[in-house]
Protein backbone atom coordinates (compact mmCIF):
# COMPACT_ATOMS: atom_id res chain seq x y z
CA UNK A 1 0.00 0.00 0.00
CA UNK A 2 1.46 3.37 -1.05
CA UNK A 3 2.27 5.59 2.00
CA UNK A 4 0.97 9.16 2.57
CA UNK A 5 1.56 12.03 4.86
CA UNK A 6 -0.81 14.43 6.38
CA UNK A 7 0.59 16.62 8.80
CA UNK A 8 -1.63 15.91 12.39
CA UNK A 9 -3.43 13.04 10.38
CA UNK A 10 -5.84 15.98 9.22
CA UNK A 11 -8.53 14.15 7.36
CA UNK A 12 -7.52 10.65 8.25
CA UNK A 13 -9.37 7.83 8.89
CA UNK A 14 -8.03 6.69 12.16
CA UNK A 15 -10.32 4.14 12.92
CA UNK A 16 -13.80 2.53 12.50
CA UNK A 17 -16.75 3.19 15.01
CA UNK A 18 -20.18 2.55 15.61
CA UNK A 19 -20.07 5.16 18.92
CA UNK A 20 -19.88 8.72 17.33
CA UNK A 21 -19.71 10.51 14.11
CA UNK A 22 -19.34 14.73 13.41
CA UNK A 23 -21.57 14.99 10.35
CA UNK A 24 -20.15 18.39 9.87
CA UNK A 25 -22.05 18.96 6.34
CA UNK A 26 -25.37 18.30 8.35
CA UNK A 27 -24.42 20.25 10.98
CA UNK A 28 -24.86 16.65 13.42
CA UNK A 29 -22.97 15.54 16.22
CA UNK A 30 -24.71 11.63 15.49
CA UNK A 31 -24.23 9.33 19.06
CA UNK A 32 -25.03 5.69 18.35
CA UNK A 33 -27.94 7.33 15.74
CA UNK A 34 -29.08 10.19 17.90
CA UNK A 35 -28.37 13.91 17.47
CA UNK A 36 -26.40 14.73 20.44
CA UNK A 37 -27.92 18.40 20.88
CA UNK A 38 -31.66 16.34 20.44
CA UNK A 39 -30.01 14.26 23.46
CA UNK A 40 -29.12 16.87 25.45
CA UNK A 41 -32.29 18.48 25.23
CA UNK A 42 -34.54 15.80 26.22
CA UNK A 43 -32.01 13.29 28.05
CA UNK A 44 -29.88 13.06 30.86
CA UNK A 45 -26.13 12.09 31.91
CA UNK A 46 -26.94 9.04 33.00
CA UNK A 47 -28.86 8.29 29.89
CA UNK A 48 -25.98 8.33 27.56
CA UNK A 49 -24.10 6.48 30.23
CA UNK A 50 -26.37 3.68 29.36
CA UNK A 51 -26.67 4.80 25.73
CA UNK A 52 -22.36 4.92 25.24
CA UNK A 53 -22.47 1.16 27.25
CA UNK A 54 -25.19 -0.37 25.98
CA UNK A 55 -26.00 0.86 22.79
CA UNK A 56 -29.69 1.68 23.42
CA UNK A 57 -30.86 4.23 25.42
CA UNK A 58 -31.99 3.17 28.44
CA UNK A 59 -35.90 2.54 30.13
CA UNK A 60 -37.10 3.50 33.27
CA UNK A 61 -36.08 0.12 34.94
CA UNK A 62 -32.05 0.08 33.18
CA UNK A 63 -32.06 3.80 34.34
CA UNK A 64 -32.47 3.00 37.94
CA UNK A 65 -30.25 0.41 37.54
CA UNK A 66 -27.20 1.76 36.29
CA UNK A 67 -27.79 4.44 38.87
CA UNK A 68 -27.84 1.93 41.16
CA UNK A 69 -24.43 0.27 39.91
CA UNK A 70 -23.01 3.33 39.90
CA UNK A 71 -24.08 4.09 43.58
CA UNK A 72 -22.44 0.83 44.31
CA UNK A 73 -18.98 1.59 42.81
CA UNK A 74 -18.88 5.10 45.09
CA UNK A 75 -17.01 3.54 47.75
CA UNK A 76 -13.29 4.96 47.28
CA UNK A 77 -10.01 3.96 49.00
CA UNK A 78 -8.97 6.46 50.87
CA UNK A 79 -5.21 5.29 50.76
CA UNK A 80 -5.15 7.07 47.26
CA UNK A 81 -6.54 10.96 49.08
CA UNK A 82 -3.85 10.79 51.63
CA UNK A 83 -1.58 10.37 48.95
CA UNK A 84 -3.12 13.59 47.00
CA UNK A 85 -2.86 15.80 50.20
CA UNK A 86 0.87 15.01 49.73
CA UNK A 87 1.11 16.93 46.61
CA UNK A 88 1.58 20.56 46.66
CA UNK A 89 -0.47 23.11 46.83
CA UNK A 90 0.75 24.36 43.41
CA UNK A 91 -0.50 20.87 41.47
CA UNK A 92 -2.44 21.34 37.89
CA UNK A 93 -5.07 19.90 39.16
CA UNK A 94 -4.63 17.82 35.80
CA UNK A 95 -2.00 16.12 37.08
CA UNK A 96 -3.75 15.54 40.18
CA UNK A 97 -6.34 13.63 38.38
CA UNK A 98 -4.34 11.40 36.00
CA UNK A 99 -2.48 10.73 39.03
CA UNK A 100 -5.48 10.16 40.81
CA UNK A 101 -6.40 7.46 37.97
CA UNK A 102 -3.11 5.80 38.04
CA UNK A 103 -3.65 5.00 41.77
CA UNK A 104 -7.42 3.82 41.71
CA UNK A 105 -5.98 1.41 38.76
CA UNK A 106 -3.86 -0.31 41.77
CA UNK A 107 -7.25 -1.06 43.38
CA UNK A 108 -9.31 -2.30 40.89
CA UNK A 109 -8.79 -6.52 40.66
CA UNK A 110 -10.22 -6.61 37.55
CA UNK A 111 -7.28 -4.07 35.69
CA UNK A 112 -5.76 -7.15 34.01
CA UNK A 113 -9.11 -8.35 32.12
CA UNK A 114 -9.82 -6.58 28.81
CA UNK A 115 -13.07 -8.80 28.08
CA UNK A 116 -16.36 -6.99 27.60
CA UNK A 117 -17.65 -7.16 31.00
CA UNK A 118 -14.63 -6.68 33.18
CA UNK A 119 -14.39 -3.11 31.10
CA UNK A 120 -18.05 -2.49 30.99
CA UNK A 121 -17.42 -2.99 34.85
CA UNK A 122 -14.51 -0.84 35.28
CA UNK A 123 -16.07 1.83 32.83
CA UNK A 124 -19.08 1.94 35.77
CA UNK A 125 -15.97 2.27 38.62
CA UNK A 126 -13.95 4.85 37.06
CA UNK A 127 -17.72 7.21 36.32
CA UNK A 128 -18.56 6.47 39.97
CA UNK A 129 -14.94 7.24 40.86
CA UNK A 130 -13.24 9.73 38.38
CA UNK A 131 -15.66 13.02 39.66
CA UNK A 132 -14.65 12.17 43.08
CA UNK A 133 -10.75 12.47 42.15
CA UNK A 134 -11.42 15.52 40.68
CA UNK A 135 -13.68 17.06 43.55
CA UNK A 136 -11.55 15.89 46.68
CA UNK A 137 -7.87 15.75 44.61
CA UNK A 138 -8.89 19.65 44.63
CA UNK A 139 -9.67 19.46 48.32
CA UNK A 140 -6.14 17.81 48.96
CA UNK A 141 -4.09 20.13 47.36
CA UNK A 142 -5.84 23.09 48.53
CA UNK A 143 -5.69 21.22 52.36
CA UNK A 144 -9.82 21.10 52.64
CA UNK A 145 -11.40 18.43 53.89
CA UNK A 146 -13.23 15.84 51.77
CA UNK A 147 -16.61 15.52 50.65
CA UNK A 148 -18.41 11.99 50.65
CA UNK A 149 -20.56 11.81 47.52
CA UNK A 150 -24.51 11.93 48.21
CA UNK A 151 -26.16 8.88 47.11
CA UNK A 152 -29.93 10.59 47.45
CA UNK A 153 -28.22 13.03 44.64
CA UNK A 154 -28.79 12.51 41.06
CA UNK A 155 -25.79 11.77 39.46
CA UNK A 156 -24.75 15.57 38.15
CA UNK A 157 -26.24 17.05 41.29
CA UNK A 158 -23.69 14.68 43.42
CA UNK A 159 -20.89 15.59 41.20
CA UNK A 160 -21.95 19.62 41.60
CA UNK A 161 -22.59 19.12 45.04
CA UNK A 162 -18.82 17.89 45.71
CA UNK A 163 -17.37 20.72 43.88
CA UNK A 164 -18.85 23.62 45.43
CA UNK A 165 -19.90 22.24 48.73
CA UNK A 166 -23.64 23.07 48.18
CA UNK A 167 -26.56 20.67 46.57
CA UNK A 168 -27.24 22.67 43.79
CA UNK A 169 -30.90 24.22 42.86
CA UNK A 170 -32.89 21.85 39.82
CA UNK A 171 -31.92 24.83 37.27
CA UNK A 172 -28.43 24.98 38.04
CA UNK A 173 -28.06 20.97 37.87
CA UNK A 174 -30.01 20.90 34.89
CA UNK A 175 -27.02 23.07 32.98
CA UNK A 176 -24.28 21.26 34.34
CA UNK A 177 -25.73 17.86 32.99
CA UNK A 178 -26.74 19.00 30.00
CA UNK A 179 -23.07 20.40 30.02
CA UNK A 180 -21.81 16.94 30.77
CA UNK A 181 -23.72 15.54 27.90
CA UNK A 182 -22.05 17.64 25.49
CA UNK A 183 -18.63 16.86 26.79
CA UNK A 184 -19.53 13.04 27.09
CA UNK A 185 -18.08 12.43 23.64
CA UNK A 186 -16.56 13.65 20.34
CA UNK A 187 -15.77 11.24 17.75
CA UNK A 188 -11.98 11.04 16.98
CA UNK A 189 -10.44 14.36 19.17
CA UNK A 190 -6.82 14.08 20.14
CA UNK A 191 -7.20 12.32 23.81
CA UNK A 192 -9.56 9.37 22.71
CA UNK A 193 -7.11 8.90 19.69
CA UNK A 194 -4.48 8.71 22.35
CA UNK A 195 -6.40 6.42 24.49
CA UNK A 196 -7.43 3.74 21.49
CA UNK A 197 -3.42 4.14 20.47
CA UNK A 198 -2.80 2.88 23.93
CA UNK A 199 -5.49 0.53 24.80
CA UNK A 200 -4.06 -1.22 20.80
CA UNK A 201 -1.58 -2.44 22.66
CA UNK A 202 -3.74 -4.49 25.00
CA UNK A 203 -2.90 -2.10 28.10
CA UNK A 204 -5.49 -1.39 30.17
CA UNK A 205 -8.81 1.33 30.11
CA UNK A 206 -7.17 3.32 33.39
CA UNK A 207 -4.01 3.57 31.29
CA UNK A 208 -6.13 4.38 28.34
CA UNK A 209 -7.62 7.44 30.10
CA UNK A 210 -4.88 8.43 31.91
CA UNK A 211 -3.29 9.39 28.53
CA UNK A 212 -6.27 10.74 27.61
CA UNK A 213 -6.26 13.15 30.11
CA UNK A 214 -2.70 14.23 29.39
CA UNK A 215 -3.84 14.98 26.12
CA UNK A 216 -6.86 16.92 27.19
CA UNK A 217 -4.56 19.31 29.26
CA UNK A 218 -3.35 21.29 26.56
CA UNK A 219 -4.55 24.45 25.56
CA UNK A 220 -5.34 23.41 22.05
CA UNK A 221 -7.63 20.76 23.41
CA UNK A 222 -9.60 20.93 26.68
CA UNK A 223 -7.66 23.39 28.14
CA UNK A 224 -9.06 25.68 25.94
CA UNK A 225 -11.98 26.41 29.31
CA UNK A 226 -9.42 27.46 31.24
CA UNK A 227 -8.12 29.93 28.91
CA UNK A 228 -11.42 31.54 28.25
CA UNK A 229 -12.41 32.68 31.58
CA UNK A 230 -8.79 33.73 32.48
CA UNK A 231 -9.50 35.88 29.32
CA UNK A 232 -12.62 36.88 30.32
CA UNK A 233 -11.75 38.29 33.75
CA UNK A 234 -8.91 39.36 32.04
CA UNK A 235 -11.36 41.54 29.97
CA UNK A 236 -13.97 42.50 32.52
CA UNK A 237 -16.34 43.80 30.18
CA UNK A 238 -17.96 44.42 27.24
CA UNK A 239 -15.98 47.52 26.06
CA UNK A 240 -12.71 46.10 27.03
CA UNK A 241 -13.41 42.34 25.32
CA UNK A 242 -13.25 43.83 21.65
CA UNK A 243 -9.51 45.92 21.63
CA UNK A 244 -8.53 42.87 23.74
CA UNK A 245 -9.40 40.43 21.07
CA UNK A 246 -7.62 43.04 18.31
CA UNK A 247 -4.76 43.20 20.10
CA UNK A 248 -4.26 39.45 20.58
CA UNK A 249 -5.09 38.86 16.69
CA UNK A 250 -2.22 41.40 15.56
CA UNK A 251 0.36 39.65 17.73
CA UNK A 252 -0.80 36.75 15.61
CA UNK A 253 -1.65 34.86 19.01
CA UNK A 254 -4.78 32.39 18.92
CA UNK A 255 -7.80 33.03 21.01
CA UNK A 256 -8.78 30.33 22.74
CA UNK A 257 -12.12 28.49 22.40
CA UNK A 258 -12.43 29.45 19.23
CA UNK A 259 -11.82 27.04 15.81
CA UNK A 260 -11.89 23.50 15.21
CA UNK A 261 -10.12 20.80 13.15
CA UNK A 262 -13.64 19.57 11.99
CA UNK A 263 -15.79 22.42 12.11
CA UNK A 264 -13.37 24.77 10.90
CA UNK A 265 -15.15 27.78 9.59
CA UNK A 266 -18.83 26.24 10.93
CA UNK A 267 -20.43 25.92 14.20
CA UNK A 268 -19.48 23.99 16.90
CA UNK A 269 -23.61 22.67 17.88
CA UNK A 270 -22.35 22.28 21.40
CA UNK A 271 -21.25 25.94 21.56
CA UNK A 272 -24.53 26.98 20.29
CA UNK A 273 -26.51 24.97 23.15
CA UNK A 274 -24.10 25.89 25.59
CA UNK A 275 -24.51 29.46 24.06
CA UNK A 276 -28.68 29.43 25.26
CA UNK A 277 -27.53 28.26 28.42
CA UNK A 278 -24.90 30.63 29.95
CA UNK A 279 -27.87 33.34 28.26
CA UNK A 280 -30.29 31.70 30.89
CA UNK A 281 -28.00 31.13 33.73
CA UNK A 282 -26.45 34.88 33.17
CA UNK A 283 -30.34 36.09 33.27
CA UNK A 284 -30.85 34.45 36.74
CA UNK A 285 -27.67 35.31 38.26
CA UNK A 286 -27.76 39.05 37.00
CA UNK A 287 -24.72 38.66 35.10
CA UNK A 288 -26.13 39.22 31.83
CA UNK A 289 -23.10 41.37 31.24
CA UNK A 290 -20.49 38.18 31.21
CA UNK A 291 -23.20 37.41 28.56
CA UNK A 292 -22.75 40.20 26.18
CA UNK A 293 -19.13 39.96 26.94
CA UNK A 294 -19.11 36.39 25.29
CA UNK A 295 -21.25 37.73 22.37
CA UNK A 296 -19.11 40.31 21.39
CA UNK A 297 -16.18 38.04 21.50
CA UNK A 298 -17.87 36.10 18.88
CA UNK A 299 -19.15 38.59 16.84
CA UNK A 300 -15.18 40.10 16.62
CA UNK A 301 -13.30 36.89 16.07
CA UNK A 302 -15.81 36.11 12.88
CA UNK A 303 -15.64 39.52 11.60
CA UNK A 304 -12.27 39.45 11.75
CA UNK A 305 -11.36 35.90 11.06
CA UNK A 306 -14.59 34.01 10.36
CA UNK A 307 -13.93 31.64 12.79
CA UNK A 308 -16.46 30.22 15.52
CA UNK A 309 -16.55 29.56 19.21
CA UNK A 310 -16.32 25.93 19.93
CA UNK A 311 -17.89 24.46 23.06
CA UNK A 312 -14.79 25.35 25.61
CA UNK A 313 -16.22 28.84 24.41
CA UNK A 314 -19.31 29.35 26.30
CA UNK A 315 -18.75 25.91 28.91
CA UNK A 316 -16.15 28.32 30.71
CA UNK A 317 -19.02 31.16 31.75
CA UNK A 318 -21.15 28.34 32.35
CA UNK A 319 -18.93 26.77 34.76
CA UNK A 320 -17.87 30.01 36.47
CA UNK A 321 -21.34 31.13 36.89
CA UNK A 322 -21.88 27.54 38.45
CA UNK A 323 -19.52 27.98 41.16
CA UNK A 324 -16.65 25.73 39.95
CA UNK A 325 -13.23 26.73 40.43
CA UNK A 326 -11.54 27.86 36.65
CA UNK A 327 -8.38 25.25 37.85
CA UNK A 328 -11.41 22.33 37.55
CA UNK A 329 -12.74 23.29 34.49
CA UNK A 330 -10.88 21.12 32.42
CA UNK A 331 -10.89 18.09 34.85
CA UNK A 332 -14.30 18.14 34.99
CA UNK A 333 -14.15 17.64 31.44
CA UNK A 334 -12.40 15.24 31.56
CA UNK A 335 -14.77 13.61 33.95
CA UNK A 336 -17.63 14.29 31.44
CA UNK A 337 -15.43 12.01 28.54
CA UNK A 338 -14.86 9.48 30.89
CA UNK A 339 -17.79 7.78 29.49
CA UNK A 340 -16.94 8.14 25.64
CA UNK A 341 -13.21 7.07 26.07
CA UNK A 342 -14.35 3.85 28.06
CA UNK A 343 -16.59 3.35 25.23
CA UNK A 344 -14.07 3.60 22.99
CA UNK A 345 -11.81 1.25 24.63
CA UNK A 346 -14.08 -0.81 24.97
CA UNK A 347 -14.90 -0.82 21.06
CA UNK A 348 -10.98 -1.09 20.86
CA UNK A 349 -10.30 -4.41 22.81
CA UNK A 350 -13.25 -6.08 21.26
CA UNK A 351 -11.98 -5.65 17.24
CA UNK A 352 -8.26 -4.56 17.91
CA UNK A 353 -5.67 -3.82 15.34
CA UNK A 354 -1.92 -2.64 17.14
CA UNK A 355 -1.63 1.55 16.11
CA UNK A 356 1.84 1.31 14.35
CA UNK A 357 2.23 4.02 12.13
CA UNK A 358 5.42 4.79 9.61
CA UNK A 359 7.43 7.93 9.28
CA UNK A 360 8.48 10.25 6.66
CA UNK A 361 12.28 10.42 7.50
CA UNK A 362 14.08 13.57 7.22
CA UNK A 363 17.22 12.88 9.16
CA UNK A 364 20.93 12.00 8.04
CA UNK A 365 22.20 8.47 6.68
CA UNK A 366 25.20 6.89 5.78
CA UNK A 367 26.97 7.98 9.41
CA UNK A 368 29.53 5.85 11.28
CA UNK A 369 30.56 6.42 14.34
CA UNK A 370 34.60 6.99 14.85
CA UNK A 371 36.99 3.79 15.96
N1 LIG B 1 -7.47 32.07 17.09
C1 LIG B 1 -6.89 32.70 16.06
N2 LIG B 1 -6.63 32.10 14.88
C2 LIG B 1 -6.96 30.82 14.77
C3 LIG B 1 -7.57 30.10 15.79
C4 LIG B 1 -7.83 30.78 17.01
N3 LIG B 1 -8.42 30.15 18.02
N4 LIG B 1 -7.81 28.83 15.39
C5 LIG B 1 -7.34 28.75 14.14
N5 LIG B 1 -6.83 29.95 13.76
C6 LIG B 1 -6.28 30.29 12.46
C7 LIG B 1 -4.81 29.86 12.39
O1 LIG B 1 -3.95 30.87 12.82
C8 LIG B 1 -4.68 29.59 10.92
O2 LIG B 1 -4.57 30.81 10.25
P1 LIG B 1 -3.59 30.99 8.99
O3 LIG B 1 -4.10 30.00 7.97
O4 LIG B 1 -3.75 32.41 8.63
O5 LIG B 1 -2.23 30.63 9.51
C9 LIG B 1 -6.01 28.99 10.54
O6 LIG B 1 -6.95 29.51 11.48
C10 LIG B 1 -6.02 27.46 10.57
O7 LIG B 1 -5.53 27.03 11.83
P2 LIG B 1 -4.84 25.64 12.10
O8 LIG B 1 -3.90 25.81 13.25
O9 LIG B 1 -4.28 25.06 10.84
O10 LIG B 1 -6.07 24.77 12.51
P3 LIG B 1 -6.04 23.44 13.37
O11 LIG B 1 -7.02 22.54 12.77
O12 LIG B 1 -4.69 22.90 13.58
O13 LIG B 1 -6.54 24.03 14.77
C11 LIG B 1 -7.41 24.25 16.86
C12 LIG B 1 -7.62 23.61 15.51
C13 LIG B 1 -6.12 23.70 17.48
C14 LIG B 1 -8.57 23.87 17.77
C15 LIG B 1 -7.32 25.79 16.71
O14 LIG B 1 -8.51 26.28 16.15
C16 LIG B 1 -6.99 26.49 18.01
O15 LIG B 1 -5.81 26.62 18.36
N6 LIG B 1 -8.04 26.95 18.75
C17 LIG B 1 -7.82 27.54 20.05
C18 LIG B 1 -7.74 26.46 21.12
C19 LIG B 1 -9.09 25.86 21.43
O16 LIG B 1 -10.09 26.56 21.54
N7 LIG B 1 -9.11 24.55 21.61
C20 LIG B 1 -10.34 23.81 21.97
C21 LIG B 1 -10.73 22.89 20.86
S1 LIG B 1 -12.35 22.21 21.11
C22 LIG B 1 -12.19 21.14 22.36
O17 LIG B 1 -11.15 20.62 22.69
C23 LIG B 1 -13.47 20.87 23.15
Amino acid sequence: MEATYQPGLENVIASETAISYLDVEQGEIVLRGYDLIELANKVTYLDIVGLLLDGVLPDAEQRRSLEQKLIAEYEFPQNVLTMLQLLPKQSNLMDVLRTGISAIACYDEELEDRSRDANYRKSIRLLAKVPQIVANGYRAVTKQSFIEPRPDLSYSGNFLYMITGKVPPETEEKVFDQSLIVYSEHEMPNSTFAARVIASTQSDMYGALSGAVASLKGTLHGGANEAVMKFLLEAGSVEEMESLILNKLARKERMMGFGHRVYMKKADPRAVLMREALAQLAREKNREDLYNMCVIGEEVMNREKKLFPNLDYYAAPVYYLLGIPIDLFTPVFVAARTIGIAAHVIEQHANNRLFRPRVLYTGLRGLHPQT
